[in-house]
């Protein structure tokens, strides 16, 4: 009886500290041992090279801010307990991001097989730490072997809608870096402002990115409030970015939306419109396509601009391989109604206005290009069959669009807005804040990025894939952390699991750790996890309160 009560309590203690172990986005193998790893003050972390000492740190800054713990760095193993960070070069190439992380009671041994991977094996070793009721940091003993899916992990940030302190900036990067994410795609101009300084241009900050008032409710709205709003990031600001950036190896891809989008542009410099002698100002309101004139107009000084701010762009953002020239949503009816428009056409025996477009972008596409980047468009840029060079499509307006641009061979970024927009409301009792979109959870997790039918060549084609976060109804950070997650967390599993590794209702049993974690970052987040089968009751029931306000 003794002996059976004996065994009964070990399987429930090994029960209890199976159910400990919730790591987001799921790791490749996982085993678990027996026992649990203390974390205090005289635990030594072990590092030597500077790639080991990135991660170290990294760890130690996170146990200090979050735990108020402070662990020493030391170059060897003294007595343990410890923590060892090394990067072990494998024989055979190893995928980038790819770990071992082992935890047994006296020992932790990080292996990244190259840096990123040691990053990412922290990445775990944090999410295995208690997170909350920590008076006690027992790290459950486990071993993991773990790489990504899909090389491209990404989150889109909109700036120009609403514009976010440097400080909130670097903390949005936390919050990849936390999930394995290494892609910060960051939307720097629209028609509301310019929000990048320029050297060339000055009139872009004085006058570009800056709004005179802003609109009240949702599009299209019932008037607009009488309050300045803008500003602008200085290119020190956004080279700390980069850097802030780049030490939790993250790329930041900066946008700079042409040839429509360009209201604030075309306030600063006349010169660039169809219509210059028009007095502008950029706009006040959302969702402009094809109600107030915001593309550039082809002409000699709009060819020059274009030239000069994507080499500025390319100069401040030297570390990246991707610079994104936006090309979405350009309503050729301003260039239909241009005559110098339309003579531009007559001179270069263009027949369709659409060919305007074509030409500006294979313009900014040999700039980029040519500083030895790649140029990274929204899929309208597949339009044009003559566009060569090295070019990466974001197919917001639906995956069909993805897999098409795969099929052509272009490299794809998958960004389709049903499943990757998280501007929209989480549950249908929400302020729906894209008219009639809601974009649950599962929707978000259940999107496959690269459908079956597929043919391999066009499979490997799609890169990865991304969140975007646009900020029209976002005005506040607890706004935009409402919005993001948990499905930033989705989206994380998405392409760092992968299809393989995805399962739903065991990502759904994870969310109560994850929502400990975001409490514990100090993350606003939707703490009401519905199913497509919910939304439909809940429709029914108008008067459903939500449990967590934003
Ligand atoms: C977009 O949402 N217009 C890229």
């Amino acid at each position: 009886m003794k002996k059976l009560s004996v065994t009964l309590l070990a399987s429930l203690s090994t029960l209890w500290c199976l159910a400990q172990v919730s790591i987001i986005p799921e790791p490749l193998k996982l085993t678990q041992g027996s026992g649990t790893f203390s974390l205090h003050d005289q635990v030594q972390l072990v590092a030597v090279s500077a790639d080991e000492l990135q991660s170290a740190r990294y760890f130690s800054d996170y146990l200090k801010k979050h735990y108020n713990l402070s662990i020493q760095i030391v170059e060897k193993v003294g007595t343990d307990p410890a923590i060892l960070f090394s990067v072990v070069e494998k024989e055979t190439p190893s995928v980038t991001g790819e770990y071992e992380l082992t935890i047994d009671t006296k020992l932790i041994v990080l292996n990244g097989f190259n840096p990123q991977g040691l990053f990412y094996a922290v990445q775990s070793l944090i999410q295995l730490i208690p997170a909350k009721g920590h008076w006690k940091l027992e790290i459950p003993a486990i071993y993991i072997y773990d790489k990504p899916a899909f090389s491209y992990r990404g989150m889109h940030f909109d700036v120009v809608r609403h514009i976010f302190p440097v400080e909130y900036i670097k903390k949005f990067i936390d919050y990849l870096a936390l999930h394995k994410m290494n892609y910060f795609h960051w939307h720097l101009t629209d028609d509301q402002g310019w929000r990048i300084e320029s050297a060339k241009y000055p009139k872009l900050n004085t006058i570009g990115a800056y709004r005179e008032a802003t609109i009240i409710g949702m599009f299209p709205g019932t008037g607009v409030d009488s309050t300045r709003y803008g500003g602008f990031y200085t290119v020190k600001e956004l080279r700390e970015v980069v850097d802030y950036a780049k030490a939790r190896y993250i790329t930041v891809i900066p946008e700079a939306d042409i040839p429509a989008h360009c209201m604030a542009a075309i306030s600063a410099y006349p010169q660039l419109s169809t219509a210059p002698d028009t007095l502008r100002r950029p706009a006040s309101t959302w969702g402009i396509f094809n109600r107030q004139n915001n593309v550039l107009s082809p002409n000699k000084y709009t060819f020059k601009f274009l030239e000069d701010i994507f080499d500025e762009l390319c100069d401040i953002f030297h570390d990246s391989p991707y610079i994104h020239f936006g090309a979405d949503e350009a309503s050729t009816m301003w260039w239909k109604e241009s005559a110098e428009s339309q003579e531009f056409m007559k001179q270069n025996n263009m027949t369709d206005e659409g060919e305007i477009q074509d030409y500006l972008v294979r313009l900014v596409v040999n700039t980029i290009n040519n500083k030895g980047k790649i140029a990274v468009g929204w899929d309208e840029i597949t339009r044009d069959p003559k566009l060569s060079g090295d070019v990466v499509v974001m197919n917001w307006r639906g995956q069909r669009g993805g897999n098409e641009a795969a099929n052509k061979g272009y490299k794809v970024i998958m960004t389709p807005s049903r499943y990757s927009y998280l501007n929209s409301s989480q549950r249908p009792d929400e302020e729906l804040v894209l008219p009639r979109r809601v974009t649950t959870l599962d929707t978000v997790y259940l999107f496959n990025p690269v459908p079956k039918a597929l043919s391999p060549q066009a499979a490997e084609n799609i890169i990865g894939g991304q969140g975007c976060m646009w900020t029209e109804y976002y005005p506040t950070i607890s706004k935009v952390e409402y919005a993001l997650f948990p499905r930033l967390s989705a989206i994380a599993e998405n392409y760092w699991s992968g299809q393989g590794r995805k399962d739903l209702t065991k990502f759904k049993q994870k969310l109560s750790k994850q929502f400990d974690l975001y409490d514990l970052w100090g993350a606003n987040y939707c703490n009401y996890v519905v199913d497509i089968g919910d939304v439909k009751r809940l429709l029914s029931t108008p008067n459903y309160l939500p449990s967590k306000s934003y």
